[in-house]
């Protein structure tokens, strides 16, 4: 630890120890890692030959789209400053790092069999070998939210052809940081993609068609993972000993009341939020109940089949069980109760849900979310890809501090006590990063980045210095039992 964290981490260790934090130690073999994403932190945005992605897009034909008309142009430059980075991770003791690949850095039209740059494959075998030089392990996620524009440009995700250009995306990967990279994971957070990229207008490509494209966009999404599995399984699995996942999110959705229907909207809802992709690829396909109620739902409004497609039933096996592990990131608990039917005619994936929510403080959700994935999944292996608290820039964020404390407490009684095979935790986010549509105006960072400094200097803050004691004495507080 160096002297700035180690300083800043003296200044927080005698506040609010409370009670409630778990005193014993993780066990040796749970790894603790950080994170960031392409377009989030590297900037470069049209350097070295990158094509433009459906963020650069939206950012620069509608700058009112973000907090103060941003964008990700240069956003912490981690493009130039990767090795800043890798830096950074050391200081922590993180084991691994998860961070994402600008597909459009490797195929910059994005397109089946167009060129690829080689300029973007040599950027990111750097940024491996610095970390394997440094003993950290990559974890890498192929899809985090930057859709080359020119696949955009035909129709984005609802398009199922999608899948095909995943694919020769995925294999030039797995061909050229197969050798280092022993962690996939293919798409993060889909639902954001699907619901707010292409069923409201929330993210890019700020599509808006909710309760339809949403539901096209995480078919192709679903059969492109199964696709990119099963090429990895069939011709790199045997000699590169990697693993595969998709990293999905949901908030541990709390039943408001002990009655059946108050439960059975809780467990809806995490139907419809996780299980929308996690019971496809352990299972085959779509919760039943998504099933059932996009059904009769739609068949209500004159659809005379169900807004939400069918897999045929060579795509049910072929996407069964296109997972060596599940992946969760949780920010949050919402408390949840049942809710009398709304206006039939109303089409849109909240309506097709319908419960009632709130979200709620309730960090004790993470030991609830996992013990809810082992139970559902029959025992998988578990990591956390993301769990972190957004709050003001500042270097004194003792909140964030409480925060992961509490989550990582929570997580730790459902290993020890509960025996949940949970082997991983990722602090979300490594720096500060450019938060989508607040820009930066909102931080999430161990390390903050001063945006307004053309040289990017990253400073750590209090949470860094909690988090690499956290590694490096596997407890929670001062000390441990
Ligand atoms: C989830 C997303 O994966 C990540 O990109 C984002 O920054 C965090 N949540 C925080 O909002």
């Amino acid at each position: 630890m160096d002297l700035r964290i180690l300083v800043l981490y003296l200044t927080c260790v005698f506040f609010k120890n409370s009670a409630s934090v778990d005193n014993r130690t993780f066990p040796e073999t749970f790894k603790f890692g950080s994170a960031t994403a392409s377009y989030q932190v590297e900037g470069a945005w049209n350097e070295d030959g990158k094509g433009e992605n459906i963020w650069d897009h939206v950012c620069h034909t509608n700058p009112d789209f973000i907090a103060e008309d941003d964008n990700g142009d240069v956003a912490a430059d981690s493009y130039h400053k990767y090795k800043e980075d890798v830096a950074l991770l050391k200081e922590l003791g993180a084991h691994y790092y998860r961070f994402s690949i600008s597909w459009a850095r490797i195929v910059p039209k994005g397109i089946a069999g167009s060129p690829i740059n080689q300029a973007g494959i040599d950027y990111y075998k750097r940024l491996i070998q610095e970390l394997v030089d440094n003993g950290i392990e990559p974890m890498v996620t192929m899809y985090h939210w930057d859709l080359p524009q020119t696949l955009q440009d035909i129709g984005g995700w609802p398009n199922a052809e999608l899948v095909a250009h995943f694919a020769y995306y995925a294999r030039i990967l797995f061909e050229n940081f197969g050798d280092n990279v022993k962690l996939w994971l293919t798409f993060n957070e889909p639902k954001q993609t699907c619901l707010d990229g292409y069923g409201l207008a929330g993210m890019a490509p700020a599509y808006g068609s909710i309760g339809i494209a949403d539901y096209r966009c995480t078919h192709t999404v679903i059969k492109a993972h199964a696709r990119a599995y099963r090429l990895f399984e069939e011709e790199f699995k045997a000699e590169q000993q990697g693993k595969m996942g998709m990293v999905v999110d949901t908030a541990w959705f709390e039943p408001g009341s002990d009655s059946d229907q108050d439960k059975e909207a809780a467990e809806r809802a995490l139907q419809f939020t996780y299980g929308w992709f996690a019971n496809a690829i352990v299972n085959g396909n779509y919760p039943q109940v998504m099933i059932d109620r996009i059904d009769a739902r739609s068949k209500a409004q004159g659809y005379t089949i169900s807004r939400l497609p069918e897999f045929t039933d060579d795509e049910l096996e072929y996407i069964k069980g296109t997972h060596d592990f599940v992946a969760l990131n949780i920010y949050g608990a919402v408390n949840v109760t049942w809710k009398e039917e709304t206006d039939v005619n109303d089409v849109g994936y909240w309506s097709d849900l319908n419960v009632n929510e709130q979200g709620i403080d309730g960090p004790w959700g993470m030991r609830k979310a996992v013990n809810w994935l082992s139970k559902t999944y029959n025992n998988p292996e578990i990591i956390i890809t993301e769990n972190g608290l957004a709050r003001p820039r500042g270097l004194d964020d003792d909140d964030r501090i409480n925060y992961i404390r509490e989550y990582l407490s929570s997580l730790l009684e459902a290993i020890l006590d509960d025996g949940v095979h949970v082997t991983r935790y990722t602090a979300w986010s490594l720096i500060d990063t450019f938060e989508w549509r607040s820009g930066y105006t909102t931080t999430l960072g161990l390390y903050e980045v001063d945006f307004d400094n053309p040289d990017r200097p990253r400073t750590p803050k209090a949470s860094a210095g909690y988090y690499a004691n956290v590694i490096k004495t596997r407890c929670l507080l001062d000390a441990c039992e």
